[in-house]
């Protein structure tokens, strides 16, 4: 059984007198050419989103104000992480299934992406994820 692509990533930073600043590089600090970013906030109480998996797709997520949390999963285990730092980023790998909730009214969750917009590359159903990683 494959082992939960996940990781974060903890981002140099840095900071003055004048206040912080992390900068995020492709290859450098994160593992892949960026080619998308998109950020999700205004998210109201008790809502989750996500429930889906990617084909190929490689992101990092990063919550740059307020918190998150993040469940990510495949067949034999599952992570649960608080995001609450604009210095650090969940890596989360293809074929990994995802949820996002309990945002904090202030939460804005930015996205790094390896790749451009492909509705194609989503998995959003449960049962055809199971068999995606069980054809792997
Ligand atoms: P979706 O991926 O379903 O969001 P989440 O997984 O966070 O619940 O995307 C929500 C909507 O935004 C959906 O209509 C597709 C659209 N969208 C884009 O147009 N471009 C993008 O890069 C992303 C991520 C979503």
């Amino acid at each position: 059984m494959t082992d939960l692509n996940v990781d974060i990533i903890n981002f140099k930073i840095n900071l003055d007198n004048y206040g912080s600043l992390v900068p995020i590089e492709s290859y450098e600090d994160v593992p892949f050419d960026i080619k998308r970013i998109y950020y999700i906030y205004d998210v109201e109480k008790g809502v989750r989103r996500g429930f889906h998996a990617h084909k190929k797709l490689e992101q990092v997520l990063i919550c740059v104000r307020g918190s998150v949390k993040i469940l990510t999963k495949n067949l034999s285990e599952e992570k649960i992480f608080e995001l609450n730092d604009p210095t650090k980023g969940l890596y989360i790998g293809p074929i990994t299934w995802r949820e996002m909730y309990d945002f904090s009214d202030d939460a804005v969750l930015l996205v790094l992406a390896s790749e451009y917009y492909n509705v194609n590359d989503y998995i959003r159903n449960y049962d055809n994820f199971i068999k995606e990683i069980k054809g792997c």
